[in-house]
């Protein structure tokens, strides 16, 4: 039984940070572990400018600890009124690492977002010459449509022509949560990878109704049937460079979360390569954790690998019930759980 193990310090390709004091509060379990993040720029006001980019890169690094050595990677929020330029000057300058799609209403802080994919093709068609990555929130939002389809629907009305329509453009299907999603990953070319959450590999979506209604188990997507946590865990630990962390963790006020229409999202940053690292271990793919958590994200981005290293243990830990942040308290992902890893080490170097 294997009960160390070292990986090079990995990076959280999605993830929220919010602002603030929010910020302030969450940036550092995040920092302490991951050398890089891809920032979600759903802010209110959202994230559209490269003056905007700039401006949020530099309150995640002032609020970050300096020691972590932390590297914010800062994301363009589409709009339909988007200007292509502007988006391909902001990566060309480094300020933009990639550009989000949030369907309009499709999730928390996407009221801006695009109404219509047509509506951003030149956008589209300056980001696959310029080979910027494009990270997709992929549901549909015809309430018509079962929450539970929204993911598999969206792969029929949008993903599959989007990807016709712009063979060379880089892609992230983001927090990826069905069959069908990891069925279109594996077909699809090189250029079409996926981030996967702890915890659609954990629960599934009785987790939600588990002797009631449980808001901190409820996110955006929503987390499906088992059929599909076990399609997403066989992907992540699977060894393909397709699949990589992304953890979107999204922490809410707790008052948001236990409220008659509480907010979508789960904080797993302060345990988020321990909860990843149970399930590889569960998989019997603990040889695959560092893969998905350090090098294949790096690979679909073409930026360097990072120099520190991350040692976890085998060993019990009980995750608190809530993270104090004084009047932003947050409850973790795995609250009151016992998990049965700890991080031991990180080096920064
Ligand atoms: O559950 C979610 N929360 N899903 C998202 O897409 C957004 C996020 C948030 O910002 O809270
Ligand atoms: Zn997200």
């Amino acid at each position: 039984m294997t009960n160390s193990i070292t990986i090079r310090r990995p990076d959280d390709w999605h993830i929220h940070l919010r602002d603030g004091d929010m910020l302030a509060a969450v940036v550092p379990y995040t920092s302490r572990i991951f050398a890089r993040a891809i920032a979600m720029p759903n802010l209110s006001p959202p994230v559209t400018t490269i003056e905007a980019a700039r401006a949020y890169r530099d309150r995640i690094i002032a609020a970050a600890p300096a020691d972590h050595g932390f590297t914010p990677l800062i994301t363009c929020y589409l709009t339909d009124h988007m200007d292509g330029e502007m988006v391909r000057r902001g990566y060309a300058e480094g300020v933009f690492t990639a550009a989000k799609l949030y369907p309009a209403h499709a999730t928390t802080g996407s009221a801006h977002g695009v109404i219509d994919v047509q509506h951003i093709y030149p956008v589209l068609e300056a980001m696959q010459a310029c080979g910027m990555p494009l990270l997709i929130h992929g549901e549909v939002t015809d309430h018509e449509v079962d929450i539970f389809d929204r993911e598999a629907v969206f792969i029929e009305r949008t993903l599959k022509g989007l990807v016709a329509d712009f063979p060379g453009l880089k892609i992230v299907f983001e927090h990826i949560t069905t069959a069908e999603a990891v069925d279109f990953v594996n077909d699809a070319g090189p250029l079409i990878g996926a981030t996967i959450t702890p915890q659609h590999l954990h629960i599934n979506r009785n987790a939600m109704f588990a002797g009631g209604l449980r808001p901190h188990a409820y996110c955006l997507p929503v987390a499906k049937r088992e059929k599909h946590r076990l399609a997403l865990r066989k992907a992540a630990v699977s060894g393909s460079s397709k699949y990589f962390l992304g953890t979107d963790s999204a922490p809410h006020v707790v008052g948001a979360k236990e409220a008659a229409c509480g907010c979508a999202g789960l904080f797993n940053a302060p345990h988020a390569l321990e909860s990843y690292a149970m399930v590889f271990d569960e998989e019997g793919a603990l040889d695959k954790l560092e893969g998905f958590a350090s090098l294949h994200g790096p690979a679909f981005y073409g930026l360097p690998v990072n120099a520190g290293s991350v040692t976890l243990e085998r060993a019990d830990q009980q995750v608190i019930a809530q993270c104090d942040h004084g009047a932003l308290n947050v409850v973790p992902f795995h609250a009151g759980e016992t998990i049965p890893w700890r991080i031991a080490n990180v080096t920064y170097a």
